[in-house]
């Protein structure tokens, strides 16, 4: 027997979403609430008054999962005490929809290319129809183009606007491609016009997003355009249009991946004062040998001439990167080729990690994760370490510079502040005066720690 709720009765289907994860989560948590919204849920900030929680949820470290499964065994107990339906969406694993759904502490899954008909998943799995897992395979288009996202009223001034969904890169570590699909690009209309209007509504910065932007291509159907129309938009065109059609909007992007970041992209970026000048272009490792075991598809030289052209073309331009220590077959010589690139760069800052095999991965699968659990700890120390000695140096740099900043906030750690990015993406904060989140000010840097830049108003 299916146990049966009328939701008739219901008085209203209110949710409650929890994020975990990456920006795309970030983004992708929008879009769901939209979709809610505008289908008749009510949203709840509070847990407690919600009947519906959704865990956004995350698998590209091992760690990462162990988080989510902590919490699920938390809401087991929320469930016994009321009527409650847990549902998880975005980058799940096999494993995670095994364990939880056998412990039914989870009622329904729905994986990131579903989301269009999430309101039906719930009001079928509400009504107790046993469908468990909504997925994305037959859905390899769905890119969520013109949703019209509904934004929180929470005076944020900078958002997340997603432009690939997906990836075929095949890093041998990494789960994405399992969990969000093949890759995919946003038609470059639908882009242009949510850009205009998150504008209209009050933002005054987009962080384009995707698992690997610089591969961003949309071919028009060559019967619909006139002569004057490019029949290809690749990454460079759609940064161009979306500059010169929002003079007044920042706009950022991440991530890159070495292997596709071309010189026509960083002309663009160099050309437009509006594009921020940072980039995001992980490296993961400096030893040629673990970059062919990882399927990165560029050598350590390769990656060295990018950063010199990124460097010659805008020279102003902040780098920063991700770095995954203990990769399988990773010895002393392949770790001090990535401590000696990193001192080559002296990158501003990066995401850095101790390597965690992902059930499902070629790695996982045809490797040996045998670097010993200490040395991985080590090796990420000292890397650790380094990059914390070089965004330091890095932020000496800007000492004495007046630089532009968006007021995104009030400084956590003081509230006579404010605090904001300039255009290398640092956080900049400096005393409040007369201004509000979302001027975009001139500030005098003072002073910096290794993440702080100090600073005071120009007027
Ligand atoms: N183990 C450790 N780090 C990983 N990343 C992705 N997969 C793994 C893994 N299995 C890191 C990479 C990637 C970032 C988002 O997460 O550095 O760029
Ligand atoms: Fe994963 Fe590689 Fe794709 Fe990044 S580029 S999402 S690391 S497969």
């Amino acid at each position: 027997m299916y146990f049966y709720y009328n939701i008739k009765n219901m008085k209203d289907k209110n949710f409650y979403i929890e994020n975990y994860g990456c920006q795309m989560n970030i983004s992708d948590s929008d879009i769901i609430t939209s979709i809610l919204l505008k289908n008749g849920f009510t949203q709840s900030k509070n847990l407690d008054e919600a009947n519906i929680i959704l865990l956004n949820a995350c698998s590209i470290r091992e760690k990462a999962e162990l988080t989510l499964k902590k919490r699920l065994e938390q809401l087991k107990f929320y469930k016994k005490n009321k009527k409650i339906w847990i549902g998880i969406t975005g980058c799940f694993s096999k494993q995670i929809k095994k364990i939880f759904l056998e412990k039914k502490i989870v009622d329904f899954f729905v994986s990131p290319d579903s989301y269009r008909e999430i309101h039906n998943f719930i009001n079928y799995s509400i009504i107790g129809k046993k469908y468990f897992f909504y997925d994305s395979i037959k859905k390899k288009n769905e890119t969520y183009a013109d949703i019209n996202i509904i934004k929180q009223k929470n005076k944020k001034i900078t958002t997340f606007l997603s432009i690939t969904r997906g990836c075929d890169n095949m890093c041998t570590f990494c789960i994405v491609p399992f969990t969000r699909g093949r890759e995919r690009s946003t038609d470059p209309n639908s882009i242009i016009k949510e850009c205009e209007r998150l504008y209209q509504n009050g933002y005054k910065e987009i962080i384009l997003l995707g698992q690997n932007v610089d591969s961003y291509l949309w071919i028009y159907n060559k019967k619909n355009i006139n002569q004057n129309q490019k029949n290809v938009v690749d990454f460079s065109n759609l940064l161009d249009l979306l500059a010169k059609k929002n003079p007044m909007m920042r706009i950022r992007f991440s991530t890159s991946n070495p292997h596709d970041m071309s010189n026509k992209v960083l002309e663009v970026i160099s050309k437009h004062k509006n594009i921020c000048k940072h980039i995001h272009l992980p490296v993961q490792s400096g030893s040629n040998k673990i970059l062919k075991l990882m399927n990165r598809k560029y050598t350590r030289e390769k990656y060295l001439f990018l950063v010199k052209q990124i460097k010659n073309i805008i020279p102003e331009c902040s780098i920063s990167h991700d770095i995954i220590s203990g990769f399988c077959n990773e010895n002393e010589e392949d770790h001090q080729d990535t401590i000696n690139l990193m001192k080559e760069i002296k990158y501003n800052y990066g995401y850095m990690f101790s390597y965690s095999p992902r059930p499902g991965t070629y790695a996982y699968r045809k490797l040996k994760d045998n670097v010993p659990k200490h040395i991985k700890k080590k090796r990420l120390q000292e890397i650790i370490d380094l990059q914390r000695k070089h965004s330091f140096y890095r932020m000496q740099e800007h000492l004495g510079k007046v630089e532009e900043v968006l007021i995104e906030g009030e400084s956590k750690k003081n509230n006579q502040y404010w605090y904001g990015r300039n255009t290398q993406n640092l956080i900049v904060v400096f005393p409040k005066k007369h201004l509000n989140i979302g001027d975009l000010v001139h500030v005098k840097i003072k002073n910096t720690t290794s993440a702080t830049l100090i600073g005071d108003i120009c007027i």
